[in-house]
């Protein structure tokens, strides 16, 4: 199979490639990424001689690239986006012309092309916060921040292609991810890395917030499933194996680490923090799906990864790109800070 990935130096779809490729010797990849501070070739260093794999690096929302890259593409699995919550609340430009507008893009080269598949890799945000209960594939999208209304727009775009063009393509809406080559903004690898450098964890309001946590590996067998086996115009919800709030989370975490509690500092609140995600996942069981990996197990291969490879996010941390974030983000929280 000649697979188009995009946004394949990324958290996520560079643990999809590398899945994939060791998954079926048929498939070779070509993985279109423009390379933004969140993509980092160093994730797919040990590919660089494999001839089933080729980096092409470029922007999704450039047609002409695009044309280039789709050229011969059997499927597409679509995962360049802009990802991160608070950056969004910072600043939603980039969030638009990626999200949306790459993802068009996209979807007309995907039909120009012909392509057979078209599996577009969004997030459980676009139900907007759960209070009780599971959010299914039909329920309404009630995004909350510009990141999930950004998501929610482009799986609307897909939609209509399918409805009007006919496009063989799918959705799935994940929810937390974790595991190795994770960028340090998120929540998890922020928490151990600063906690290796025994520097605080910016705990955003009382904690309760209820995330639903899966292993990025299970995530790629998932999407597996979905390009093979799912049925074409239709929604998976890919759930993980934990759901805990912040604090609980947090605590684990300390505990696997070894580190007091005065590592954890509370600040004031993400603005229109979504309290709570759950989802249902009975559509993807229904393919067959079942979790390889336990959550208590994967926490700790997490944080041993974060140990064992400093040389990966020590860089990144170090970056003026980072740092120039995060000052922004959390000098003032930081200040006005609550105690715990
Ligand atoms: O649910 C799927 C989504 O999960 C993905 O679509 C997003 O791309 C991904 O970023 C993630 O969104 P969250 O906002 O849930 O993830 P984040 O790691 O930013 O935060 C997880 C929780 O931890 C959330 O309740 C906010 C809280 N948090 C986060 C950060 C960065 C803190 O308390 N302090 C922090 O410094």
């Amino acid at each position: 199979m000649r697979l188009l990935v995009t946004g394949g130096l990324g958290f996520i779809g560079s643990n999809f490639i590398r899945h994939m490729l060791a998954a079926d010797r048929r498939v070779r990849i070509v993985n279109l990424d423009l390379r933004t501070y969140a993509g980092n070739p160093a994730s797919l260093v040990d590919l660089s001689r494999n001839p089933r794999y080729r980096w092409a690096r470029g922007d999704i929302a450039d047609p002409k690239v695009v044309d280039r890259c789709m050229k011969g593409a059997e499927a597409v699995v679509h995962f360049a986006a802009e990802t991160h919550v608070d950056r969004s609340i910072l600043d939603a430009a980039v969030f638009l012309r990626t999200n949306v507008i790459g993802t068009q893009v996209l979807l007309d080269a995907a039909l120009r092309h012909k392509v057979g598949r078209f599996v577009h890799v969004s997030t459980d945000e676009v139900y907007g916060s759960v209070a009780r209960g599971f959010s299914r594939e039909g329920d309404r999208l009630e995004p909350n921040s510009p990141y999930a209304a950004s998501k929610a727009a482009s799986d609307l775009l897909v939609r209509s292609y399918v409805v009007t063009h006919g496009l063989p393509a799918l959705v799935t809406r994940a929810s937390n991810n974790f595991g190795p080559y994770q960028y340090p903004e998120k929540a998890l690898p922020l928490m151990i890395t600063n906690w290796m450098d025994a520097a605080p964890f910016p705990l955003y309001g009382d904690g309760r917030n209820v995330r639903d946590w899966l292993f990025v590996l299970d995530h790629a067998r998932a999407l597996e499933l979905v390009l093979r086996r799912g049925r074409l115009g239709e929604v998976y919800n890919i759930g993980g194996t934990h759901s805990c709030s912040n604090r609980e989370l947090i605590e684990r975490v300390r505990v696997l680490m070894g580190v007091g509690p005065e590592l954890v500092r509370r600040v004031p609140d993400r603005p229109g923090h979504d309290r709570r995600y759950a989802l249902d996942c009975a559509k993807l069981k229904s393919l067959g799906f079942r979790h390889a990996y336990g959550f208590t197990e994967a926490l700790q291969a997490t944080v041993d990864w974060y140990r064992g490879n400093e040389a990966w996010w020590r860089p990144l941390k170090k970056g003026g790109v980072y740092r120039r974030y995060y000052s922004r983000q959390y000098a003032a929280r930081l200040k006005g800070r609550t105690s715990k």
